[in-house]
């Protein structure tokens, strides 16, 4: 039996990492064999992408450099790491997937979204996940938060407040036209409410241990 591909979506400072690895504790003490991932990144080749998206100016990259390379370490991800955990049978959590690029690259660059449906196409093959999960929250508590986290990878956190609002609204029309898929969750409580919320909402779904 194949697995199911669940991601997590939402601006900077969201909590999406917690969450994921909280999630992952909760579906294994059900007996599911879980694999958490991410991107860019979450196989060797495309975390070398990574690094390449995430550190630097923000203007290191044109915002279709970035869409390419995007697609390009997600393209490797899911060949050496989600198709076969998901052929094994293993429910995997991904902390961002292809949302991402339409609401960073689409709604917060300004890319044409029919194209970025297929540079999609090209790169996943159309692969969309069982269930998304986004983590809403105003992007000025979201960039505090992420912030006070510091480190290198800081490129787009430094990009304009406007920015990170307009991939918001662009990740709420997603979830507008997709209710099926995507579930939004608020994230501007505490780690302990937005996880109930999170498993109440993949136990109606996808009915984990059933
Ligand atoms: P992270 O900080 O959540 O690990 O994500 C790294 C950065 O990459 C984050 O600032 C958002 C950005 N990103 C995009 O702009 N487009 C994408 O498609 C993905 C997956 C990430």
């Amino acid at each position: 039996m194949t697995g199911r591909f669940i991601t997590l979506e939402g601006g900077e400072g969201a909590g999406k990492s917690t969450q994921i690895r909280l999630l992952a504790d909760w579906l294994r003490a059900q007996g599911i064999a879980v694999e958490t991932t991410r991107e860019p990144g979450g196989s060797p080749g495309a975390e070398e992408i990574r690094a390449l998206l995430v550190t630097g100016t923000p203007g290191r990259w044109q915002p279709m450099t970035e869409a390419l390379l995007l697609n390009a370490a997600r393209h490797q991800h899911l060949a050496e790491t989600v198709r076969p955990a998901l052929a094994a049978g293993r429910w995997v959590l991904c902390d961002r997937y292809a949302d991402s690029t339409f609401a960073y690259q689409g709604a917060g660059h300004g890319l044409d979204p029919d194209l970025l449906r297929d540079l999609h196409r090209a790169a996943t093959g159309g692969l969309v996940p069982d269930l998304t999960l986004l983590l809403d929250i105003d992007p000025e508590i979201g960039l505090a938060r992420a912030g006070a986290r510091a480190g290198n990878e800081t490129r787009y956190e430094q990009m304009a407040l406007a920015f990170h609002r307009r991939l918001r609204d662009g990740y709420r029309r997603i979830a507008e036209a997709e209710p099926q898929r995507v579930a939004v969750i608020d994230a501007a409580r505490g780690v302990d409410a937005i996880q109930a919320d999170l498993r109440a909402v993949l136990s109606d779904r996808l009915r984990p241990g059933r």
